[in-house]
């Protein structure tokens, strides 16, 4: 028997309502008195797939188990409770997904009390649901990205009816606030400035999964920008799948919402994912060369250098436009670390428009670059298109590109040596655990030798050698 709660059954809400939440802490409450009949503590594994986003909404949905009486583990076999947070990017994330749900059933048989929970993007599309449904019936609890605030009371419904829950309503999405959030690391927090996407991509399977965009109040943010500085928090990520069109219906646009964060006393970094080079403006670049405590990192996913593929993946710019907005970004800040998304073998796609995306990549000089290659995405406007082009051309033109792009990389962050960046010490040494590890303004991974005391502070660091993915130092006292 499939049990559906309250609001699972299609109704679009915006706002998640006061009562609403005072609703879930009250489930909270009813699994915490279950949880505290057992024998021993109970155990959550959760793990989350693909961006930024999921982990935040995971550290959600750890802070509602913490609230509910669970301890945190490290492997699932010995769990009460294992929550699987999802990605549907692409068809590899997917597959991982089904490969590990698939080997809990050992777990499942050998500890039938075990809860096995699916939720995130990837469960939110309805065929890969059905199938999820069918193909592992031990899995307890499958449900969509738009009532992780329901989590309470879903899992209340399973110990309390024993039956199978699933709830992916459809919807324009929701913001919720005030749920409680379980942070790991004391040094790194992100915070979500806006959910969802009104781009429409045309590769792209997130505005279908995530729903339209919504931003967060300013005022919201900004206070909890400045509770987490206050907290001690040294590295803020702003998170949302397009922040330059954060505010829009809300009077703050997002270069004025970095300004106002900016003004917040202390010493701090504030980063952010992802710019969409279509709202990319030249006063976001402004407001970063003028500011104390943003970042000089911008991540603008290119996707392509073709204006005939670009126009066909629905980007709204084009080449001239995207290499303007990089020619004013450094010129305006010198040390700027630029990144990019780069996909490959779009429908379509023909080898001199290929050869146009290595061109860029050669004009640009990108310090480093994600590169994928094209994954048909079920419900997208792309997975309607020929795509004649072989997966072995497509990786063949994989690997070209990974190499243009090691090759350019190699010695991109040459330029940093003799110089002396302010790096947040963060942990042990990338390069050699002897070492620290920390981040420079630009994002950039310095390793050093220095005492654990360092740990969550900033330091200078005199730049002695570039590798093509990090950079080591000596501390200046
Ligand atoms: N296939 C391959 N890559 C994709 N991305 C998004 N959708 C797909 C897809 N269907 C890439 C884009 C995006 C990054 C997060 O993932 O490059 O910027
Ligand atoms: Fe997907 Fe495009 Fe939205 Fe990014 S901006 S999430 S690539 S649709």
């Amino acid at each position: 028997m499939v049990y559906y709660p309250k609001g699972c059954d299609g109704l679009a809400v915006i706002n998640v309502s006061e009562e609403e939440l005072k609703e879930q802490r009250f489930f909270i409450q009813r699994v915490k008195a279950v949880t505290h009949m057992f024998d021993h503590k109970p155990l959550a594994f959760t793990h989350s797939y693909g961006c930024q986003q999921n982990v935040s909404d995971s550290e959600k949905l750890d802070g509602m188990l913490a609230d509910m009486g669970f301890d945190f583990t490290d492997s699932p076999e010995n769990a009460d409770l294992v929550l699987y947070n999802t990605c549907a990017v692409r068809e590899n994330a997917e597959n991982r997904v089904f490969g590990n749900v698939g080997a809990l059933k050992h777990s499942k048989r050998r500890n039938p009390d075990m809860i096995i929970a699916v939720c995130g993007c990837m469960v939110q599309q309805e065929h890969i649901a059905k199938r999820m449904k069918e193909r592992f019936p031990y899995v307890d609890l499958i449900f969509g990205t738009h009532v992780l605030h329901k989590f309470p009371e879903m899992l209340y419904g399973i110990y309390e009816k024993g039956s199978r829950l699933i709830c992916i309503p459809e919807s324009d999405g929701v913001v919720a606030e005030g749920l409680p959030v379980r942070r790991t690391d004391k040094i790194k927090a992100s915070v979500p400035i806006m959910y969802g996407c009104n781009n429409f991509c045309t590769y792209c399977i997130v505005p279908k999964v995530r729903g339209r965009e919504r931003s967060r109040e300013p005022a919201e943010v900004i206070a909890e920008v400045r509770r987490l500085i206050e907290d001690g928090y040294k590295e803020i990520l702003l998170l949302g799948q397009n922040v330059n069109s954060y505010g829009k219906d809300k009077g703050m646009a997002f270069p004025q919402l970095l300004k106002e964060l900016d003004g917040i006393e202390g010493e701090y970094i504030i980063s952010f994912m992802t710019s969409h080079p279509k709202d990319c403006s030249y006063d976001l670049i402004d407001v970063i060369a003028d500011s104390r405590h943003i970042s000089h990192h911008l991540h603008l996913p290119v996707q392509s250098g073709s204006d005939r593929i670009l126009k066909l993946m629905n980007r709204h710019y084009d080449t001239g436009r995207y290499l303007d907005l990089v020619d004013y970004a450094r010129s305006r800040i010198p040390d700027l670390q630029l990144t990019t998304d780069i996909i490959v073998g779009f429908p379509g796609e023909t080898y001199e428009d290929f050869r146009k995306t290595l061109e860029l990549m050669e004009r640009v000089k990108y310090d480093s670059a994600f590169t994928f290659i094209y994954s048909r995405r079920e419900g997208t406007k792309a997975a309607e298109m020929e795509d004649p082009v072989t997966d072995e051309e497509k990786g063949r033109w994989f690997r070209e590109l990974l190499e243009a792009q090691g090759r350019i990389g190699e010695n991109a962050y040459a330029r940093y040596v003799g110089k002396t960046l302010r790096v947040l010490a963060e942990g042990r040494g990338r390069t050699d655990e002897k070492l620290l590890t920390g981040k420079s303004r630009q994002n950039i991974i310095v390793d050093f030798a220095g005492d654990d005391a360092l740990l969550g502070q900033f330091v200078d660091i005199r730049i002695t050698k570039a590798l093509p993915w990090a950079l080591i130092g000596e501390l200046l006292q």
